[in-house]
């Protein structure tokens, strides 16, 4: 199943927000380090896959849910290219050692789990990398769009669709 299908079965992600992210992981250059926020279905990975085969993807997830494991080799790519770190991502970040080039943010959508993802994920973004948060402007998430545009307000916005939006993180942004 590709990106698209699995959107479609799962609804984690929608066809738009889909072509968006892939949109931005077409950018990325060769052997790209990705950082994915929330394992879920693994619709993300395997989008970010589909067109950047050579990035190497951190997957964060408390549990160790078997799904996305599952959705790389329904698809056909190479699992290896997906390391999965159990723990949550605000956690996990404090101590990351070197340079993103693409985080995806959608794990706990809460203010205070947003807020840390920012705080600790945005630094470890290279500048003309990017950073896309999902559930932005999620009518059940009031909260996170003020948190992300405030946050965010020094990068540049590239893209919106849906319920996704992706910024370039740019040189000197904080
Ligand atoms: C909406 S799903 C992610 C969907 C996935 N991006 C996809 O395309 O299928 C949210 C995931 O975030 C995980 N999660 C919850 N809290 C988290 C945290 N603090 N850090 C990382 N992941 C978290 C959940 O266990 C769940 O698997």
């Amino acid at each position: 199943m590709n990106a698209h299908q699995l959107a479609d079965k799962h609804g984690m992600m929608d066809r738009a927000e889909v072509d968006l992210l892939q949109a931005c992981a077409r950018q990325l250059p060769a052997n790209p380090v990705v950082v994915n926020i929330g394992a879920g279905a693994g619709t993300s990975v395997v989008a970010i896959l589909e067109v950047a085969p050579t990035a190497f993807i951190f997957s964060i997830d408390p549990k160790a849910v078997a799904e996305e494991a599952q959705a790389l080799s329904g698809a056909g790519l190479d699992a290896r290219r997906v390391v999965r770190l159990l723990g949550k991502s605000q956690a996990v970040g404090a101590y990351w050692p070197f340079p993103v080039d693409l985080c995806f943010v959608d794990g706990n959508h809460s203010d205070e789990a947003v807020t840390g993802d920012i705080t600790v994920w945005k630094r470890q973004v290279r500048p003309g990398g990017f950073m896309l948060f999902h559930d932005y402007h999620h009518y059940n998430l009031p909260g996170l769009s003020p948190i992300v545009d405030k946050a965010m307000g020094d990068c540049e916005r590239v893209g919106e669709a849906r319920f996704l939006v992706a910024f370039r993180i740019t040189e000197g942004s904080k």
